[in-house]
């Protein structure tokens, strides 16, 4: 099967053909139709989160499950699945306390299947590991069954893809993180795939104002198209941050940083109002500070949350959030701004770093023979 490869940090992923092993017990084979290139994929590519290779790039995709690792319920057999990149282990104490998004016994955090080891290999026999235990950015790969979510019929596999990274992780900051309230204010700082969701998510919860925030103007057309109630271009930090206010009423309830840079992160914080709530979305290269001054923070009442992954538990959460773009409630489908070929991976990058369009998917011919074990 064809793959995108890390070898290095820093350098661009290399297309390779693999050979992926047939699924052992628990595990499933899962054909990809889909996979979103992610921000995060980015830092991978930049060496800003260092990574071990070789290892097959990738973690927002979806496809159809091919073949069924032993003691697998045959059920999952032609299922479309949405794949987690954090399998729960379901036996660390965030588990147990039902915060699997918060899991630390996951071997998916060592880019390794539950039993440590990995069924992708090189021609020569060397392993390759899967980013996060799923390496989507492929023909096929195999996971654990708890990466491996069922989703409604007629669900399209590049919405799939999505909702398995940035719309959970956007959508989920708002519902699970934040627990917006009706009526609420909601600001959202920085608009690619995650931010843009965490847009669909405040309008989802039928918050009154919606104020969408970035820096690339055609950024604030697709949030206004999709619900927001303003748009604010990121300029001068004063004269910012006063249309931000001006646009959220009494001043925002929420505000989500959803870009991972430590200018933004402040920005957020310090446009809370007494009470506001700042939920930190967006992930800094490894070992960023941020500030802020303690003594309003305290004095006021505010409040910092973390989201990872949304707050998601993958297993209730992604059939949901497919149930409501089936319903046209989410259209998570606005979001894919081009569709490519995994050869066009270092174009598609270039235009997350200027921030231009909101998903590049790479789609997969779902008939690839490759993609069969081998
Ligand atoms: N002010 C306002 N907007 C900005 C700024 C800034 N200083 N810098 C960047 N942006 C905007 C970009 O124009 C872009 O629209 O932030 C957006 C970031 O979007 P993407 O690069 O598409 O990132 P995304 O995939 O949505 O991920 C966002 O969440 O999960 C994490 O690792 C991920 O840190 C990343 C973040
Ligand atoms: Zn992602």
């Amino acid at each position: 099967m064809r793959a995108a490869v890390i070898q290095r940090a820093g350098e661009p992923f290399r297309i390779e053909d693999l050979h992926l092993d047939e699924p052992r017990a628990g595990e499933v084979l899962v054909r990809i139709l889909a996979s979103g290139v992610c921000h995060s994929d980015l830092h991978v590519r930049d060496g800003e989160w260092p990574r071990p290779g070789p290892m097959v790039a990738g973690h927002e995709g979806a496809g159809v499950v091919a073949a069924l690792g032993p003691g697998v319920d045959e059920v999952l057999a032609g299922r479309t699945v949405a794949l987690s990149w954090l399998a729960p282990c379901l036996r660390c104490v965030a588990c147990r306390h039902g915060r699997s998004w918060a899991c630390t016994g996951s071997r998916a955090l060592e880019h390794r299947l539950p039993d440590g080891g990995t069924r992708v290999h090189r021609p020569d026999g060397t392993p390759v590991l899967p980013y996060c235990g799923v390496g989507t950015l492929g023909e096929a790969t195999v996971v654990p069954v708890e990466a491996a979510v069922a989703l409604p019929d007629g669900i399209a596999a590049e919405v799939a893809a999505l909702i398995g990274c940035c719309v959970a992780t956007g959508v989920g900051a708002v519902t699970n993180t934040a627990r917006v309230a009706p009526g609420a204010s909601v600001v959202v700082i920085g608009l690619g795939g995650v931010g843009l969701s965490a847009v669909m998510g405040a309008v989802l919860a039928s918050a009154a104002r919606v104020v969408a925030v970035d820096r690339v103007a055609a950024k604030l057309d697709l949030a206004v198209e999709l619900g927001a109630t303003a748009a604010v271009l990121a300029t001068d930090r004063p004269p910012t941050d006063a249309a931000i206010r001006a646009a959220s009423g009494d001043g925002p309830d929420v505000v989500l940083e959803a870009i991972g840079l430590p200018a933004t992160i402040e920005q957020a914080i310090e446009l809370l109002p007494p009470g506001g709530t700042a939920v930190l979305v967006g992930m800094t290269p490894f070992g960023v500070r941020a500030s802020f001054e303690p003594f309003p923070f305290v004095d006021g009442g505010r409040s910092i949350l973390g989201s990872n992954y949304g707050s998601t538990i993958a297993s209730v959460d992604f059939p949901r959030l497919a149930e409501l773009h089936l319903a046209g409630r989410l259209p998570v489908d606005r979001l894919v701004d081009r569709r490519i070929g995994l050869d066009e991976l270092e174009a598609a990058f270039d235009r997350l770093r200027r921030g231009e369009g909101a998903r590049s998917v790479v789609v997969f011919d779902g008939d690839a023979g490759s993609a069969r074990p081998g």
